[in-house]
């Protein structure tokens, strides 16, 4: 009789043994305990890694574009001789978020563009911030440097399945206020003189220049009080971003607005 039921118990043991794993195998499906496909807004954007870089000729494209945007007056001495690289603005190689980043703005051109009152390419925009920002020459469109440029934001540009799509085009929104350069040059003095030095002329290549005659130009998009308040309010001081008020931003970029820059070359207007 005894045997018997230790006969019942082993049996029924494994029956639970089996039933659970039996359970655990068909729900794995709904997600219980191994999720198949992590929910797609648990999954952000994430920067490509070198190991992606395609081989051969197209993977030296993205290489040498990288280095062009991170050390521009280096790479492209031939067409600026400012001190001042892609990255000092596009922030973080180009990906930061409201840094004005580069990811995913292949597929928005060609885009109309206010300034130049038609429709651009990407390698027009591109050509934009050279003469302007760089406050430098017009690029070959057919020359290796803009190729190189092209190609690596095409790649932190490449498809992520699954993954949330980036945020943080442009820069932040602010609103429109009325700045005050005199409390504007305190700021300065306090938060930026640090790293941007009390001329303004920063030190490279760590720190880029902010005025003078290595800075953008006046026709830069950075040129601008509204504009360079929203690069500042989200990403000055570099190592404590966010600690500006909107207010602050506006009264520091005014002041700095105000100090000399290299006069942009009209010949290059259309750009
Ligand atoms: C002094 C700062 C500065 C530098 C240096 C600079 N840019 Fe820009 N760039 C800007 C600003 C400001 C904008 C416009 C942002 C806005 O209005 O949202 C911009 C816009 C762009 C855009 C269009 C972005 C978009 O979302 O439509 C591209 C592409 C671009 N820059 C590429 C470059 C490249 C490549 C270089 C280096 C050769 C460069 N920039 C250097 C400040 C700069
Ligand atoms: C800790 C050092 C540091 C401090 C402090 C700092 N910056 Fe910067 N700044 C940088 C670096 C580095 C960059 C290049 C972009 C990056 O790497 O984030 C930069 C870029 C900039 C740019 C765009 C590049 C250009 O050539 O115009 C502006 C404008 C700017 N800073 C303004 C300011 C202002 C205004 C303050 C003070 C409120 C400030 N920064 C404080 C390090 C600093």
């Amino acid at each position: 009789m005894q045997r018997n039921w230790a006969i019942v118990t082993v049996l029924l043991t494994a029956l639970l043994y089996l039933g659970i794993i039996a359970w655990g195998l068909h729900l794995h499906h709904l997600s219980l305990f191994y999720p198949p496909h992590p929910p797609r807004h648990a999954m952000a954007w994430v920067a490509p890694r070198h190991g992606n870089i395609p081989p051969g000729p197209q993977g030296d494209n993205v290489r040498r574009g990288e280095l062009l945007f991170n050390e521009t007056p280096h790479y492209a001495s031939k067409y600026t001789s400012s001190k001042v690289s892609c990255s000092n603005c596009h922030a973080e190689g180009g990906i930061q978020p409201y840094a004005s980043p580069m990811v995913g703005l292949p597929a928005l051109f060609p885009m109309f563009n206010q300034r130049a009152g038609r429709k651009i390419s990407l390698q027009d925009r591109v050509e934009e911030c050279f003469v302007r920002s760089e406050n430098g020459k017009p690029v070959d469109y057919q020359g290796t440097e803009m190729q190189d440029i092209v190609a690596y934001i095409q790649w932190l540009s490449l498809p992520q399945p699954d993954r949330r799509p980036f945020v943080g085009r442009g820069l932040i929104k602010l609103p429109d206020l009325k700045p005050d350069p005199v409390h504007g040059e305190q700021i300065y003095k306090e938060q930026c003189a640090g790293c941007h030095g009390s001329h303004g002329q920063g030190r490279a290549p760590l720190f880029p220049p902010l005025w003078g005659p290595y800075s953008f130009n006046d026709g830069a998009g950075m040129n601008n009080v509204a504009k360079m308040a929203a690069f500042v309010k989200h990403n000055m001081p570099q190592n404590r971003m966010g600690i500006l008020s909107a207010q602050q931003a506006y009264d520091v970029s005014a002041f700095i607005h105000a100090q000399p820059r290299p006069v942009f070359n009209q010949a290059y207007q259309h750009y």
